[in-house]
């Protein structure tokens, strides 16, 4: 029987130019390159300049994306953009990328989930090429989260950077016996009750204004690593697949020390985990698919290999996806 799978056909990704290293922070605030390394592991990130938004470096990303797949802009009937960022508070961000990429047919919405965007955002337009509402996507994380940091709190400014990746995602017919690529199974999860632990205290409905991040990040840690390895475990049963069968592991970029915990406890070897934070910071929705983007430049990827993803993120937003490269 033919059965529809969502296929990743092409990656890319897009950092601006302008770097900051830890070193910048230790000018103004009292923290140290020592610090920020051993707790994060993150050495640098990349800060949007005002002319840069989230759509013209979504757009970046997913040309490279495009071109990598192979696919031409006007092949795109579905684009979901992640972003808690948006250029505007209307229209979505999305339509600027579609509009910028010079396509005029099919959809494109943007999706928040804050970190765990582009984890929802992929689950969403696998099930719409499942369904046959779609049949060629660009799935995006684009971010300018330097935009609403607060500059002076030192516990949450030295954490994140600006960035966007992009994956084309195409549905492809599989035969019984056949190609077993695309994705295998998604997991997905919010409980609204979590929303102290991590925010912006400002919005279009409350103070008209966009404010600024808060976390309680030693809260936030401890949900992450116990929330993420419950949702891989679901979503390995779901494609009945056990953590020794993982080739690769792309987790959200927010804490090194997030990431070993986490792939510890899922018995996953840390030679088999993509990291790339050490140069971006966390970039939010757009942390999966730049790791992905840079691991598949790498050429760590062959075809046929498991790739195992989750994210955690404000609301509480998580979940996980697997795919067979
Ligand atoms: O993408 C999803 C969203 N976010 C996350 O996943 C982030 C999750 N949380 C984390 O990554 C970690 O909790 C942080 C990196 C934010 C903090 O690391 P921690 O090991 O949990 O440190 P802590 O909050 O327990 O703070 C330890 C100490 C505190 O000082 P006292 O109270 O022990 O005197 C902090 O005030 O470190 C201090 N501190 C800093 N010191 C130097 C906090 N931020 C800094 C800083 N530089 N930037």
């Amino acid at each position: 029987m033919d059965t529809i799978r969502s296929v990743v056909t092409g990656t890319g990704h897009y950092l601006p130019e302008n770097i900051v290293p830890n070193s910048y922070f230790e000018e103004y605030i009292d923290t140290s390159d020592e610090w920020i390394t051993a707790r994060t592991g993150i050495k640098r990130r990349h800060y949007a300049p005002t002319e840069e938004t989230t759509s013209t470096m979504g757009i970046k990303a997913a040309r490279k994306a495009l071109k990598n797949s192979g696919c031409k802009p006007e092949d795109i009937d579905l684009i979901i953009l992640a972003t808690s960022t948006s250029d505007h508070t209307f229209p979505s961000t999305a339509t600027q990328i579609q509009n910028g990429l010079g396509i005029t047919r099919g959809y494109a919405f943007d999706l928040q989930a804050v970190c765990a965007g582009f984890v929802f955002a992929l689950a969403n337009a696998n099930a719409l090429i499942k369904s046959g509402e779609a049949t060629k996507a660009l799935v995006i994380g684009s971010e300018t989260f330097s935009r609403i940091l607060d500059k002076n709190d030192r516990t949450t400014c030295i954490l994140f950077g600006d960035g966007a990746g992009a994956v084309v995602l195409e549905g492809a017919k599989t035969t019984n016996g056949g190609s077993d690529r695309g994705i295998l199974a998604t997991d997905l999860h919010s409980d609204g009750s979590f929303k102290d632990i991590l925010y912006v205290d400002g919005g279009v409905s409350t103070t008209k204004t966009s404010g600024h991040l808060r976390m309680k990040g030693k809260e936030v840690f401890r949900h992450a690593v116990s929330k993420l390895v419950n949702s891989t475990e679901r979503v390995m049963e779901k494609a009945n697949v056990t953590s020794a069968e993982v080739d690769w592991a792309v987790p959200h970029q927010a804490n090194v020390r997030i990431i070993q915990s986490t792939t510890q406890k899922l018995k996953i070897p840390i030679e088999k985990v993509v990291v790339t934070l050490q140069n971006h910071g966390n970039t939010s929705a757009a942390s999966i698919p730049i790791s992905l983007s840079v691991a598949n430049e790498e050429g760590k990827f062959k075809k046929g290999d498991l790739i195992l993803s989750h994210a955690i993120g404000g609301g509480l937003c998580w979940g996980s996806f697997l795919l067979r490269w």
